[in-house]
């Protein structure tokens, strides 16, 4: 602290921080955020869960509603995940004290005279869409479950795959990467260049940046017949379209986002959709080919042999050529050192944007009233593809 003002050090570093009580942990903490894919939790089955550094129990009731609860027990604090789900509850497995889906005490067995409504642990609402569990983990009332909307997660009939992995860097990085158009430049082309490489990274971009009322619209143009336009959405959203299976094909569309585990490790769930004529064959496209391959596990090969794994599919490339990009600026990349230039316009725009949000929570005036756009952003695909 400088007279009271924080340095500029201390304000990008307040970027970093996610836990509860920092001011981002706050911004984030406001928006619904996805915790988890869908299919990772079964009906009558919990499971724990660690997102903005928080320890939690995520669960579905036997109904097939999901929850999310604190981590512990509110009697002697083991974790409620161990314990058994009942109809929409779940009861600990130490002493069978039991909770329901707002984290209310519904039971305490072996208590004579103590009423369970007294005790409470914490409790998120749950909302499921596009094949992702989100929660609300803000005080007072979520807002309307609508910033996250997607058309392309709407659609019915569209072939839809999920990607979730969890990388050991800050998830800023990731968040950056996405307003960052010159390093798919460099970035995707190498170890190994997919389709996404031959149609999209051919030439440096001209760049152009634009606040809306959602996010953040990012146009990189590479000529007049390669304009790429991606629809970035506030704090931590991406939505690009990039080439399908095969020339001719429709392009693919892919909202991604950063979720912080802590601030050294990050989610990160894709998911992309396409209008697909093939199911079959474009599944097999899309999917990992090398199943529960993770970029985090490959340290080794990756930044000591500086080798692309063999056998992994073109997402499983381009996942990890950023992976490569991003945790190669460290865990937390200190900002401090950087010398940032004329492209890293988006970057630099983005930045703005969050200290400035960042401020008025830490002054407590109303941060930005962020609202989907009144005509969901046309990402124009202009690279043209012979058949
Ligand atoms: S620790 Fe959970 S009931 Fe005792
Ligand atoms: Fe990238």
């Amino acid at each position: 602290m400088e007279n009271g003002h924080l340095t500029r050090q201390e304000l990008l570093r307040q970027l970093t921080q996610t836990a509860a009580g920092t001011p981002m942990g706050t911004l984030l903490r406001s928006f619904w955020q996805p915790v988890a894919p869908a299919d990772s939790v079964e009906p009558g089955k919990a499971r724990a869960l660690r997102v903005l550094s928080e320890d939690l129990t995520l669960y579905r009731g036997e109904s097939g509603t999901p929850y999310l609860i604190g981590a512990r027990c509110a009697h002697r604090c083991t974790v409620l995940h161990t314990g058994w789900v009942q109809d929409d509850q779940v009861r600990c497995m130490y002493h069978g004290w039991r909770y329901d889906g707002t984290g209310r005490c519904t039971e305490m067995p072996a208590e004579k005279n103590v009423s369970p409504d007294l005790v409470k642990i914490a409790g998120y609402p749950v909302h499921e869409y596009g094949g992702l569990l989100f929660a609300y983990l803000g005080a007072g009332p979520a807002p309307a479950f609508d910033l996250p909307r997607k058309p392309g997660l709407e659609e019915p009939g569209r072939l839809r795959v999920i990607r979730y992995q969890e990388w050991d860097y800050n998830f800023f990085q990731g968040t950056e990467n996405s307003l960052d158009a010159t390093h798919v430049s460099y970035v995707h082309v190498w170890g190994k260049v997919s389709r996404f490489g031959d149609e999209i990274t051919t030439a440096v971009p001209e760049l152009s940046y634009e606040e809306t009322s959602s996010g953040i619209r990012q146009t990189a143009f590479r000529s007049a017949n390669n304009v790429r336009i991606s629809d970035w959405t506030f704090p931590n959203n991406n939505h690009i379209v990039s080439p399908g299976p095969r020339k001719g094909d429709p392009w693919t569309d892919s909202v991604t986002w950063h979720v912080p585990i802590d601030d050294e490790h990050t989610m990160r769930f894709a998911v992309t959709t396409m209008a697909s004529t093939e199911p079959d064959t474009d599944r097999r496209f899309l999917e990992d080919r090398r199943e529960g391959y993770n970029p985090a596990d490959h340290y080794h090969e990756l930044f000591e042999e500086h080798r692309m794994p063999e056998g992994i599919g073109s997402q499983q490339v381009i996942a990890t050529q950023d992976y490569v990009a991003l945790r190669g600026q460290g865990t937390i990349v200190d900002r401090s050192q950087e010398r940032l230039g004329q492209s890293d316009a988006g970057v630099a725009l983005l930045r703005r944007i969050f200290l400035r949000e960042l401020e008025a929570i830490r002054e407590g005036r109303p941060a930005k009233a962020w609202a989907r756009l009144d005509e969901p952003a046309h990402l124009p695909i202009q690279v043209p593809e012979p058949v």
